[in-house]
């Protein structure tokens, strides 16, 4: 390609390709096409002027000619039992090369919070000053905090108040409560993750397809892109539930193993913010990237990094058994043969919440070291006096009242059900 021809061509009233117009700009750029060149080339297009597919084009073209800004994208979701992707898919985004800054929430209702695991790890912490937030987020690509007196002061309260007033379940103030912290990171992107199912807030699906559709068109009409999947809640994700027991989890994850529903849905809400964030082209090739980031190891030491810096123990990552764990454990097995074909999974993030790992008012402390290990998936086989949970736990002050409810929390039949998929569905896709 030769500029003096580009020149002509325009002059003659011609349509550039994209190839064209980077090999203009990037050769002026570079200092390869002369002043001259290119001001011929400018007077050409000043009498004979841009098409649409021209002037993206020279936009696209400049707009990468140099450093540019990365993309800032989050994911929040609203909340259910055993839901740890944030621990894995913040790395695995990170290492991808967009931002994260994530501005979570604690344990609210039956369901954990992403701070409250974070706080299992020795020493981190999640309540930085905004301008600590924003330099961790600039070392290491993702940074994890509360809301603080500085970001959403306003649903720092409210949201400790439903807590403990049992104001949880409504739309709108979950629409509120969410949108207000995830906009005031100042992201790009935003990939909601909507529960539905017995352990979800919204438990019908159509309640939680209204949700979706509320948050999605609240960050669109703010000028964010914006997708939320509805996903199952059915049952808990992955094996563990309680706060070290879950970093655990994650962290089995980004080392390449853990259970094979919470590797699917970190990937796949990995995928899309990488598709949101235009780090990659297509959902799939965003799924490829994710893949990658775990395999090769770099998703691990973002996290490891990002542990460092908030004034964690990253030694965790090796070791988990620096993580603190409930002294006891007792095992709950199951009443009768056959398949597993329901969990009350509400009543499974309840029972965890009694033994210490959630709050029944806001100033209780959390018992970061008990936890649930479920054994079973729906659709599993099971004989009599088979263990269908193992419960860690420290004070037995409500372990009666707790084993019951989880004993209670497994419904099992004669026949294996149809397989649910984990993802039901993509609003705003
Ligand atoms: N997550 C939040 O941040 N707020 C809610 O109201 C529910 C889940």
């Amino acid at each position: 390609m030769r500029a003096v021809d580009l020149i002509r061509k325009k002059r003659d009233s011609g349509e550039h390709t994209r190839e064209e117009i980077t090999y203009l700009v990037n050769g002026y750029t570079n200092g390869e096409i002369p002043d001259y060149q290119m001001a011929a080339w400018l007077m050409a297009v000043w009498l004979r002027g841009l098409s649409y597919a021209e002037i993206g084009a020279l936009t696209e073209v400049m707009l990468h000619s140099g450093e540019v800004a990365v993309k800032k994208v989050d994911k929040h979701s609203t909340g259910g039992v055993g839901d740890k992707t944030s621990l894995i898919l913040a790395p695995v985004v990170a290492a991808g090369g967009l931002a994260v800054p994530m501005i979570s929430g604690r344990g609210l209702g039956h369901t954990g919070g992403t701070l409250d695991k974070l706080e299992a790890i020795p020493g981190f912490n999640t309540a930085l000053t905004l301008a600590d937030f924003r330099r961790v987020l600039r070392e290491c690509g993702m940074s994890l905090i509360g809301q603080t007196v500085e970001i959403a002061p306003a649903d720092k309260k409210i949201y400790a108040l439903r807590d403990a007033t049992s104001t949880v379940e409504n739309i709108g103030l979950i629409c509120a409560s969410i949108m207000s912290k995830k906009l005031a990171e100042g992201i790009d992107a935003l990939v909601l993750d909507v529960k539905t199912g017995s352990g979800a807030f919204m438990e019908k699906e159509e309640d939680a397809v209204r949700l979706a559709e509320i948050m999605v068109d609240t960050a669109r009409r703010m000028g964010k892109k914006c997708v939320a999947l509805l996903t199952d809640m059915d049952q808990p994700l992955g094996r563990m539930a309680g706060h070290a027991n879950e970093v655990l989890e994650s962290i089995e994850v980004l080392k390449g193993g853990g259970p094979a529903d919470l590797r699917e849905l970190s990937l796949e809400l990995s995928a899309w913010m990488f598709y949101l964030g235009e780090r990659s082209a297509s959902v799939e090739e965003g799924w490829d990237l994710a893949t990658e980031m775990i395999a090769s190891g770099e998703a691990l030491e973002r996290f490891r990094e990002c542990i460092r810096l908030q004034g964690g123990d990253a030694r965790v990552i090796d070791d988990t058994s620096l993580l603190p764990t409930a002294k006891n454990r007792v095992e709950v097995a199951s009443r009768r043969a056959g398949y597993l074909i329901r969990t009350h999974c509400r009543n499974l993030g309840i029972a965890l919440a009694m033994l210490g790992g959630g709050r029944e008012k806001k100033e209780d402390q959390i018992d970061h070291g008990v936890g649930l290990e479920f054994h079973k998936r729906i659709g599993d086989r099971v004989e009599t006096g088979e263990k269908l949970v193992t419960i860690r736990y420290n004070s037995d002050e409500k372990l009666a009242e707790a084993r019951e409810l989880i004993g209670s929390g497994f419904s099992i039949g004669s026949e294996a059900p149809q397989a649910r998929p984990l993802v039901r569905r993509v609003i705003g896709g």
